[in-house]
């Protein structure tokens, strides 16, 4: 891996801090407007952490796309993580996840209602603040959020379920976590003025990263770094048929095959060395890595279109951080 220019990390800090202070100063307008606990409480959660990813690629995108002034995208990186948080909060609650950002989740906190109503005050400030654009990128944005409904249904329609295909799954991913990516990346070319083809490599480049990005957060669970603050193997305690475990029910035969069943069926932490053996003996890690990289190299491609600059750079430089993140 190559040291990222210091011209460049400034920027990236710098930016992402200038996203935390515009996320600071939204919640505390809403808290001086009388919004009072929802507000208070749901900019806790919003301000925990977090990567700012899809702001970030926003404002990327709308920079190599040609756009020049940040107060022009702003509203829109701003809406995509009050979306992003909201879908977190929820999805907390549905996954019965104790942990989020590296603290208690909200629903653990202060009890289920009110952590689906935090959630629900995000979505409509996070879709309100999208709403101050064209309709072409509202319409991307309400289609990405329809989307996630889409695939969680489906992704609850396949818990446990052994016989999930590879297409399932990336049916799956790309509506949960890649479609914001992308309408995140795409709607930043239109603010931007991008022609039509510009716009399209944008918003492939968000789902190819996308899909990337949730082959790697499905690895992770599988390593159980400490760092990511959630714990391991959440996602096989839940029945959740990530790509290693499709893999490895379609690679392994006879007796290995029945007992990798057993295990998912009846999975608890002490099974946990058991399961990795027989990921291990399919080669599924290496799979579902392969092709994480595979996802990378292809969003990267599309930005072969855009001239050289900073903003590609650091799109790049994005890219890399979810081959290496730990979190
Ligand atoms: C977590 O997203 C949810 C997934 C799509 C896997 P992030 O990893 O971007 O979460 P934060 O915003 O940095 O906490
Ligand atoms: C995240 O999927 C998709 C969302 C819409 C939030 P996960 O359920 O795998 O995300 P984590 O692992 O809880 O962050
Ligand atoms: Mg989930
Ligand atoms: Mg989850
Ligand atoms: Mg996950």
């Amino acid at each position: 891996m190559q040291a990222i220019p210091e011209a460049q990390l400034l920027r990236l800090e710098g930016l992402r801090e200038k996203v935390n202070l515009a996320l600071e100063s939204l919640i505390q307008r809403e808290i001086d407007n009388g919004a009072g606990e929802v507000a208070q409480i749901s900019g806790e959660i919003l301000l925990s952490g977090g990567k700012r990813l899809r702001p970030l690629l926003g404002i990327f995108c709308y920079e190599i796309a040609g756009g020049k002034d940040l107060d022009e995208i702003m509203d829109l990186a701003l809406a995509s993580e009050l979306i992003h948080t909201a879908t977190l909060i929820h999805d907390d609650i549905n996954d019965a996840a104790k942990l989020r950002r590296g603290v208690t989740t909200l629903h653990e906190r202060i009890g289920q209602p009110k952590a689906i109503i935090a959630g629900d005050w995000l979505f409509v400030h996070g879709y309100g603040l999208s709403g101050r654009y064209s309709k072409e990128c509202i319409d991307l944005i309400r289609d990405s959020c329809a989307n996630i409904a889409i695939s969680e249904f489906k992704q609850l329609d396949h818990i446990l379920d052994l016989s999930t295909s590879p297409e399932d799954y990336l049916q799956i991913v790309k509506g949960k976590t890649a479609g914001p990516f992308a309408a995140a990346c795409e709607s930043a070319g239109i603010v931007a003025g991008a022609s039509t083809e510009q716009i399209q490599a944008l918003g492939r480049f968000g789902m190819e990263l996308g899909i990337a990005f949730q082959l790697k957060d499905d690895l992770l669970d599988l390593h159980g770094d400490e760092r990511m603050g959630k714990p391991r193997g959440k996602d096989v305690i839940e029945g959740k048929m990530t790509l290693p475990l499709i893999h490895a029910l379609t690679l392994l035969h006879g007796e290995r095959r029945r007992h990798l069943a057993d295990i998912l069926n009846n999975f608890n932490d002490g099974l946990w060395d058991e399961l990795m053996g027989l990921l291990e003996t399919s080669d599924s890690i290496a799979y579902a890595e392969s092709l994480m990289l595979t996802h990378l190299e292809r969003a990267i491609h599309e930005l072969d279109k855009f001239p050289t600059s900073m903003a590609k750079s650091l799109l790049m430089q994005v890219a890399e951080n979810v081959h290496n993140r730990y979190s």
